[in-house]
């Protein structure tokens, strides 16, 4: 799994024009953007700017009201991506259990999960949890495990919507490890977060939201130094929650 983004074939992800609706208002409009593959994109915005809608149509959750989103190798919901929310949903089992009704939904072969799973619970710290009660654990083991189960999946592009937000800090700083672990092997990554230490941490490019529509897109480093919206100024010094 190691190499599972080496050769993509569903990255750039890209947005024409898209919008999205509900019950005839308008909560997302015109966002147009690509993903490139490897890159590590901070979606960020006050409460309420779409940040999540974004993310579901991404990941094909909700369909577009208009606009495409496109993945390059033409699929309208590709297999290669997965997404992890902020209170992750376990199934009423152990540990092991949950990871391997992930790797069975994707179609592994009942032989070829055991070996899988030992890796994913030796990475994730999971191994002396393998027995326990998913829904037991606590929000950081919770979200570990989430994460093991995407990673086992091999996708190649991972949406995170606000993964840390329910965490301590010391939870906190273990998934953001995680996630540089998973850049680092080629996993293109596209989180929201509402912690802005959180961004300038993680952020390779930053994709500013408000009142559903996009109002910057690029480098992080010149995103934090020089924004060029007034909303972003404002959102960057506090002063922009909603
Ligand atoms: N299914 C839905 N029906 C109606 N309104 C929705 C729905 N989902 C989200 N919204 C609204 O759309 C806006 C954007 O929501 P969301 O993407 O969750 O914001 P963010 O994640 O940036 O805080 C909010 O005003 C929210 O109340
Ligand atoms: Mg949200």
């Amino acid at each position: 799994m190691k190499d599972m983004a080496r050769t993509s074939t569903i990255l750039p992800l890209r947005l024409e024009g898209v919008g999205y609706s509900a019950d005839g208002t308008p909560l997302l409009s015109g966002v147009t953007l690509t993903v490139p593959a490897g890159r590590r994109l901070i979606v960020l915005g006050p409460n309420g700017a779409g940040k999540s809608l974004l993310l579901r149509l991404c990941h094909g959750l909700l369909d577009a009201s208009r606009g495409r989103v496109i993945w390059a190798d033409g699929s309208p919901r590709p297999a290669a991506q997965a997404m992890v929310f902020q209170r992750p949903v376990m199934l009423r089992r152990s540990v092991r259990a949950n990871l391997a009704h992930a790797l069975a939904l994707n179609g592994v072969a009942r032989a070829d999960r055991a070996g899988r799973i030992a890796a994913a619970l030796d990475r994730f710290g999971l191994t002396d949890l393998a027995t326990r009660g998913a829904r037991l654990l606590s929000g950081g083991e919770q979200q570990r495990l989430a994460l093991a189960r995407a990673w086992l999946t091999g996708p190649e592009i991972l949406f995170l919507d606000e993964p840390t937000s329910a965490l301590d800090p010391g939870a906190t700083r273990t998934i953001e490890e995680i996630i540089r672990g998973f850049s680092a092997e080629g996993m293109t990554i596209v989180m929201t977060t509402h912690d802005l230490g959180q961004a300038r941490r993680l952020a390779e490019d930053v994709a500013f939201l408000s009142r559903g529509r996009l109002l910057e897109h690029g480098p992080a480093a010149g995103f934090f130094a020089s924004p060029a919206t007034t909303e972003a100024r404002a959102f960057l010094s506090g002063d922009l929650l909603w």
